[in-house]
């Protein structure tokens, strides 16, 4: 069967058993409490963690069913994030839609939120026993690292002397480390040894670096039609992207973005439109957009190199290889 083929296969069933498990949590049985899951979830999204998370298992040897419960538990923890991220960015959009506290309240957002990331562990609970142990661990390691990227990001908005490598440790902890730990759990869970779940590890770091450079990017230079979200959002809340990292190394750059540093105008806004056009304008002139271009490929290159320490047939290697190039090039 072809790459192609199975990853349709892996999509199909992860749906069916995302569906089957909240049936055990149906809508409207808690009032405001798992509507919102239900919600988020069947909007879709990508669902690269889960893909990663089985596609890892099977390039191991395992069965599919082995990496569910992870690829379950991925898919519900970033979904949790994703709807308190949603609260602290003050993002109207998400998934074409609109963002949970916007339809219902922030305290819905919150509390459904944190229940979403109880039934990550509940799902978690199905692994096989042999992977268990490392599984939670990882799992866990994981979630507090997250947490730790996220306030970083939150942090630097009202810093503007964040250095390019602060702002690399700050991706790698609120995205990287999941696709990383995505694969790393699915291979886990498929029995495979120390040094080859590391290999997975390194390789899903370096494609999420890539996927968080490039959701900056699309956030500045995207459309909403594809992306699904506000576009310009991190430029009104002064983000420390890679972008605007780089417009300010340079002079002119950084005469262009001081006006506009500390100044939060509304979205949508005569002021927010000027803020979001001028401040893009400098990336482009400095060459930001080319730098994040750059550093993306760099990335995807090491990620493919931690592919070769794997020794996949080919056939395999590259499917893993083109996920890894699909996400710089992807438009949503
Ligand atoms: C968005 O993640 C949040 C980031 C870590 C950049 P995705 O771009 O994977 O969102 P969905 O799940 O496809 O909607
Ligand atoms: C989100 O980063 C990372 C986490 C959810 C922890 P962003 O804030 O850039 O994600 P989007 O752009 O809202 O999806
Ligand atoms: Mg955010
Ligand atoms: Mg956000
Ligand atoms: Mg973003």
């Amino acid at each position: 069967m072809s790459l192609t083929a199975s990853e349709a296969r892996w999509r199909d069933a992860f749906e069916g058993s995302i569906k089957n498990f909240l049936q055990g949590y149906p809508q409207g049985s808690a009032d405001e409490l798992y509507d919102p899951i239900h919600y988020l979830i069947s909007l879709g999204g990508k669902r690269i963690r889960p893909i990663l998370a089985l596609a890892a298992c099977e390039a191991e040897g395992g069965q599919l069913e082995a990496a569910m419960p992870v690829a379950m538990a991925v898919e519900l923890f970033h979904n949790f994030t994703l709807m308190h991220d949603d609260i602290m960015d003050e993002a109207p959009l998400r998934r074409g839609r609109p963002t949970v506290h916007t339809k219902w309240s922030e305290n819905v957002a919150i509390l459904s939120g944190d229940v979403m990331y109880t039934l990550a562990m509940t799902a978690l609970e199905g692994t096989p026993s042999s992977a268990l142990k490392e599984v939670l661990r990882q799992f866990n390691e994981t979630s507090k690292e997250v947490c730790e990227g996220q306030q970083s990001d939150m942090a630097f908005e009202v810093r503007d002397n964040v250095t390019v490598d602060e702002y690399l440790k700050m991706i790698r902890l609120k995205t990287s480390v999941l696709l990383a730990a995505s694969a790393a759990m699915g291979a886990s869970a498929a029995g495979a040894s120390p040094e080859r779940v590391e290999a997975w590890y390194q390789y899903g770091v370096n494609v999420g670096l890539a996927f968080q450079i490039q959701d900056d990017f699309l956030d500045t230079f995207g459309e909403s039609d594809s992306t699904g979200k506000q576009v310009g959002g991190d430029i009104l809340s002064d983000k420390k992207t890679l972008l605007w990292l780089t417009t300010q190394a340079h002079p002119a750059g950084r005469e262009a973005l001081a006006p506009w540093l500390g100044i939060h105008p509304a979205s949508g806004s005569e002021q927010g439109e000027a803020k979001i056009s001028a401040v893009r304008a400098a990336m482009i002139a400095t060459g930001a957009d080319a730098e994040a271009q750059r550093r993306m490929s760099q990335h995807i290159e090491e990620a493919i190199s931690a592919l070769g320490k794997l020794k996949l047939s080919p056939e395999t290697a590259s499917w893993f290889e083109g996920l890894a190039r699909h996400v710089v090039s992807r438009s949503h």
